[in-house]
């Protein structure tokens, strides 16, 4: 199947250490790598792992960093017709803590490129992509992409993904027929579990379906018929990477529903996708 998401590519410069440090801590790192990451750009190259011909829509710079990301992706079968290079611009860089004790990953993240307009979607031939997954960005933005997508491609699946608290973020929800909410989305908002976040946001849509991450607590869904399920989480034998863990939910999810799976069973493989990750380096799926 076809899938064009719309999101973030970044280099992630990532440290990984015995434990993760005390403020104003001087350490050695045990490993030190870099990798392309970002929510968007991690999700399609996991989609495409699982088969699905996949197209990236973003922004990246020109800097020796943006081609490292450009031809990673395209190494992982990743389509980058629809990107825009902003002149002079360097790409967003994560540098991570990867803490060997926990598993966490402590990301401080630095962008000063625009965010990718309206204007370069509008230009994207939707016909043919089953799928559009949009990473909650710039609200008003992605908010004019969803409604095209809409209006012009009315049988492609929408899916947008609201990770971190934003102003108006939540206009988005009545948009897309299926929203991925993380946990911390829910807890900078102060719900405390799924079925709290699920409340707060639901008058936002009526229809959408929507899916809560949660970490080692495993995962939920709630239909728009209000009734939710849950499905624990998958623990590999250690926790050795946890960078990247939503976007392979969420690849996880769409991958599952795209064959028309029942949505119970899609957050089921989603979970257990996310959780075996856990237990490896990178998005090398088994
Ligand atoms: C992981 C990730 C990293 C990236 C950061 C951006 O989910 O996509 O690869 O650096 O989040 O917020």
């Amino acid at each position: 199947m076809r899938v064009l998401a719309v999101g973030g590519a970044t280099l992630d410069i990532v440290n990984s250490v015995a434990a993760y440090p005390e403020e104003d801590d001087e350490l050695r790192a045990l490993s030190h790598h870099r990798s392309r990451g970002g929510n968007a750009a991690n999700t399609l190259v996991v989609l495409s792992q699982l088969g699905h011909q996949c197209s990236w829509a973003g922004m990246l710079g020109d800097d020796a960093a943006s081609m490292y990301i450009l031809d990673d992706l395209r190494r992982n079968g990743v389509d980058t017709e629809w990107v825009t290079v902003h002149p002079g611009g360097a790409a967003p860089t994560s540098y991570v803590i990867s803490s060997r004790a926990s598993g966490s990953r402590t990301i401080v993240h630095y962008r000063d490129l625009p965010e990718y307009g309206y204007a370069a979607f509008e230009k994207i031939d939707l016909s043919g992509y089953d799928w559009v997954h949009i990473e909650g960005r710039e609200v008003s933005v992605c908010a004019q992409i969803l409604r095209h997508a809409r209006a012009v491609a009315q049988s492609t699946m929408l899916s947008v993904e609201l990770e971190k608290p934003r102003k108006d973020i939540e206009r988005l929800i009545g948009l897309a027929d299926f929203v991925m909410l993380s946990r911390s989305y829910a807890s900078a908002h102060g719900y405390r579990n799924a079925q709290q976040l699920f409340d707060g946001v639901r008058p936002y849509s009526a229809s959408a379906m929507l899916f809560a991450a949660w970490g080692e607590a495993g995962a939920w869904l709630q239909g728009a018929d209000g009734r939710s399920c849950h499905a624990p989480a998958f623990h590999p034998p250690a926790v050795v990477d946890t960078l990247g863990a939503g976007d392979v939910f969420n690849a996880g999810l769409i991958d599952a529903l795209l064959a028309g799976e029942e949505p119970e069973l899609a957050l089921n493989r989603a979970v257990h996708l996310a959780g075996e990750k856990c237990g490896r380096r990178g998005l090398r799926i088994a």
